[in-house]
């Protein structure tokens, strides 16, 4: 089952209002230069929004690759999916869905090579089923990556406030920390810290998976 989402009314508005250039693009950039993605992967994106990982994972996938984005927004969906038709990438599944209750039924790909997802655990409770169903969704071997949300830390912590009222705007969880789960479960993590540490990026290896729920 789907569950409302603050991303229905806003949809539209998303890419102009979401702090994309000032703050939140660095993230994306970070976890796409640690996942170093070749050409031909079959990408999850949890919890797409617009889709504005996309011209991103094209760049290291190519049209021989292919982006699964999963949202529970259809809102959100319309707009990635427009953005994909504008760009004539033909190689986007959108599948509108619960990421914290997704099975191998909602998703067409068995197996992915890599899961990403962006800005988007920290709002999805519980996010730690969300993250299971990246690593079972992904094959031995593949990558998963984690941007998400903190407050600031250091002489950047002056800016807690603004960070606060972000993310509660967007309507995630500022002390979620989805990340913290990744470590046992994942190797060779690597760590990247942006934006006054108010940015985490994680990007681990799958070893071995629980298996995914087929329906
Ligand atoms: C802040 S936006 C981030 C979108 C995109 N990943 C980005 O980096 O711009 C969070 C997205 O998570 C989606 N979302 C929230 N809860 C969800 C859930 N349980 N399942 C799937 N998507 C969800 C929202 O609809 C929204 O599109």
């Amino acid at each position: 089952m789907r569950r409302p989402t603050k991303y229905t009314m806003s949809a539209r508005l998303y890419d102009v209002i979401s702090f994309e250039w000032p703050v939140y693009r660095a993230g994306r950039e970070s976890a796409f230069e640690l996942l170093n993605l070749p050409a031909g992967s079959h990408v999850l994106d949890l919890g797409c929004g617009t889709g504005l990982n996309f011209a991103g994972l094209q760049r290291m996938i190519g049209p021989t690759g292919s982006i699964t984005g999963v949202d529970a927004s259809s809102q959100m969906l319309e707009q990635a999916r427009r953005r994909a038709d504008r760009a004539g990438w033909d190689n986007v599944t959108l599948v509108a869905a619960d990421a914290t209750a997704l099975t191998s039924a909602d998703l067409g790909e068995a197996e992915f090579d890599a899961a990403l997802s962006t800005y988007a655990l920290s709002l999805m409770t519980p996010w730690q089923a969300a993250l299971d169903s990246m690593i079972a969704h992904t094959r031995e071997g593949g990558a998963v990556a984690v941007v998400d949300m903190q407050r600031p830390v250091g002489r950047a912590a002056v800016w807690t406030p603004l960070a606060k009222l972000a993310c509660r705007l967007g309507g995630s969880d500022i002390e979620a920390h989805p990340w913290t789960t990744m470590t046992p479960r994942l190797h060779d993590l690597s760590t990247r810290s942006v934006r006054g540490g108010h940015i985490q990026v994680r990007v681990g290896t799958v070893v071995s998976r629980p298996a995914a729920p087929s329906s």
